[in-house]
């Protein structure tokens, strides 16, 4: 049945250069657009700019322009960003829109004279480079904790949001609704935070300190604090509050955002839109942060990785399929160029090219370039294998869980390649009376294909229009199309031999300084012996160590040395791949306790995702796993 989808992306801000972070949310949210327009859904789908506040007032001064000239530039390279990224957005907010100040206004002024705000004294450590007051708490040695510079004393009147009384009924709120902000990591975190009591929050700042921003409707002396200019972006792009186009999308408003962002939208923005009378937003869904090197993305290191650069060397699907693969939804991630082009080869042009391209290559050589009418029963195994793989990556996109749904594809990817290793067309054609047999295996291989065209074209949406035309097909797919056995036999087929060609090694395309060695795949690694540097504890303290119950274990089909592992983990479960299989019976583990390093890079190993590992230790090829001597709750940190 088809539903009705608003999906949003933040705003950014306009002093920095669109770049891997911002492009991976982006690619995020049209991958989501597309997918749900592909199941029939309509689907309004917003990005923009936020161009309010004391940094581009400042870079403005010092450019010497005016602030609206800055912003109009910078913004353009945003929109011109996502334009050469193929982004889907159906519209383009900029908070210096007069369509956006006039609903921040309406909502001011409804909520003045409401009761809900209130004019007071407020004194704080301000962050000019954050634009944000910290409390006692947050100050590391007297200074910005993001920015390391010494932060000014203030004092001055401001207008406060009663935002302290909804403290409890936001709690009961999120309680209520489990999937409000997911994943569950992020859930847990604001419930967490809303243990200490919740402040009012100042909504507003002088003119005298600050003339870029929107006036307060009910003082002009005031403007609007840039979190409650930017939050309401969501609701001002659609429109008046009483239009067809707000009644329509504000029901079933999607955000997705970075974990940077989290308290702003999953506190403030709650309470906000409720002291308004406006509907709370369906579901907030977050996502982990790129890192370099192991360390923060950050202009003044000069390690930023820019969202076109990589495009431009290796292709847009490439980038879209590696930022939504390598990412698990919720977690943070790594960024390297060699991690990059590992999975171009491995996954784009190994698995999924040479599969495009042998497919299509005996379908002409062999089948004359057209689907033969073979009579194959639907209940084949590949068939099974589509069908699970749909259901799959439909269930992970119900998350947002993108690397869940690119994997489900590729697991069938892995059965299509071993189906033509196994038939062996190329043996069957040598004999006429195995036509039959033949012309089943060629029908089977073009229904394989015809699916991925469809199921494929929300993450890489050139390849998957490429495949399509090769299969003759034209016209928008919808989901349903997508179904086992649906390319009519006497279609026209034509080679497509060259989808995602091998790249041979990184170009460089991005900063060096901070390129990370890729050490992927080695699991339960024996133990190094003679001088190894010593760690800090801060070094220490970056490991997740926890105790995992496993809950089930089997061996990795044609490995010798990897087992598959579950595990519980507290609130969660998780898939580890480790090399014990020589020294462990899967039945054997199962209802032991082990230790794990949880917050490890996920690696796949044999085409399995691990997430995680297990700590063993080894001697002279006997190998034990670490098990607490005690009986401990899974979860429990290993300190
Ligand atoms: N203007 C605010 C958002 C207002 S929304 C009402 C803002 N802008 S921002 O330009 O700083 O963008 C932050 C967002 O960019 C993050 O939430 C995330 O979506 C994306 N990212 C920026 N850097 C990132 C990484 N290093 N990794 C992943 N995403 C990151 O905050």
């Amino acid at each position: 049945m088809s539903r009705v989808v608003y999906l949003t992306t933040p705003i950014y801000y306009i002093n920095a250069a669109p770049h891997l972070g911002h492009a991976c949310t982006t690619i995020f949210a049209d991958a989501m657009a597309r997918w749900r327009r592909l199941a029939g859904d309509d689907v309004f789908f917003l990005t923009g700019t936020d161009e309010h506040g004391d940094k581009i007032a400042q870079a403005a001064a010092k450019a010497g322009v005016t602030p609206r000239a800055l912003a109009d530039a910078n913004s353009a390279a945003f929109r011109e960003a996502w334009r050469q990224l193929g982004i889907t957005n159906d519209d383009f907010i900029r908070t210096t829109e007069p369509r956006h100040a006039a609903v921040v206004q309406q909502i001011l002024q409804t909520l003045y004279d409401a009761g809900e705000i209130y004019l007071g004294t407020y004194g704080g450590h301000y962050c000019y480079g954050c634009e944000r007051f910290y409390t006692e708490k947050e100050i590391v040695e007297g200074a910005c904790p993001d920015h390391r510079t010494p932060l000014a004393w203030i004092e001055e009147q401001n207008y406060f949001f009663r935002m302290s009384k909804y403290q409890e009924w936001l709690v009961g709120l999120i309680h209520e609704r489990p999937d409000l902000i997911r994943p569950e990591r992020y859930r847990n975190e604001i419930l967490g935070f809303l243990r200490d009591p919740l402040h009012d929050l100042s909504i507003s700042r002088p003119r005298t300190r600050l003339e870029w921003g929107i006036p307060l409707p009910f003082d002009d002396r005031y403007v609007t604090y840039v979190w409650f200019d930017a939050l309401i972006n969501y609701v001002s792009a659609l429109g008046p509050l009483d239009g067809a186009r707000h009644r329509k999308y504000w029901p079933h408003v999607e955000h997705l955002i970075g974990k940077d962002i989290l308290k702003p939208h999953a506190v403030y923005w709650p309470c906000m839109l409720k002291a308004a009378g406006l509907e709370v937003f369906q579901r907030l869904n977050v996502h982990g942060y790129w890192g370099l090197g192991g360390g923060k993305m950050s202009k003044s290191v000069g390690n930023v990785v820019e969202a076109l650069a990589l495009k431009d060397t290796y292709g847009n699907d490439a980038f879209r399929y590696f930022v939504m693969r390598e990412m698990v939804f919720g977690l943070d991630a790594d960024f390297s160029e060699e991690a990059f082009v590992g999975r171009l080869n491995a996954d784009l042009a190994n698995d999924l090219g040479n599969l495009v391209s042998r497919a299509t290559t005996m379908i002409v050589n062999f089948g004359g370039g057209r689907v033969p009418a073979a009579g194959v029963s639907a209940g084949s195994a590949t068939a099974d294998a589509w069908r699970k793989a749909l259901a799959d990556a439909t269930a992970a996109m119900e998350e947002f869980a993108f690397h869940r749904a690119l994997a489900a594809v590729w697991e069938f990817l892995g059965v299509v390649n071993r189906y033509i290793d196994t038939t062996a067309p190329w043996q069957l054609a040598k004999s006429p009376e195995r036509r039959s047999e033949l012309d089943a295996v060629l029908f089977t291989l073009a229904q394989a294909l015809h699916g991925l065209g469809i199921v494929l074209a929300p993450f890489l949406p050139e390849a998957a229009s490429k495949l399509r035309a090769a299969l003759g097909q034209a016209g928008v797919p919808t989901l349903a199309d997508a179904a086992w056995g649906r390319l009519a036999p006497g279609t026209t087929v034509a080679k497509l031999p060259a989808l995602f060609p091998r790249v041979e090694r990184a170009t460089g395309a991005t900063p060096s300084s901070n390129r990370p060695p890729t050490a992927r795949g080695e699991h339960a690694s024996p133990a190094t012996t003679g001088q190894t540097p010593l760690v800090t504890m801060a070094d220490f303290g970056k490991l997740d160590l926890r105790v995992a119950k496993v809950i089930a274990a089997e061996r990795v089909p044609k490995s010798k040395r990897l087992l598959k592992v579950r595990v519980a983990l507290g609130t969660e479960e998780r898939t580890l791949v480790a090399g014990i299989a020589e020294h462990y019976a899967p039945e054997a583990l199962v209802g032991r306790s082990v230790v794990i390093v949880a917050n490890l890079e996920p690696a796949t190993l044999m085409g399995i995702e691990s997430q995680g590992m297990i700590l063993a230790g080894s001697v002279e090829g006997t190998l034990a796993v670490l098990t607490p001597e005690r009986d401990l709750p899974p979860g429990a940190k290993v300190t």
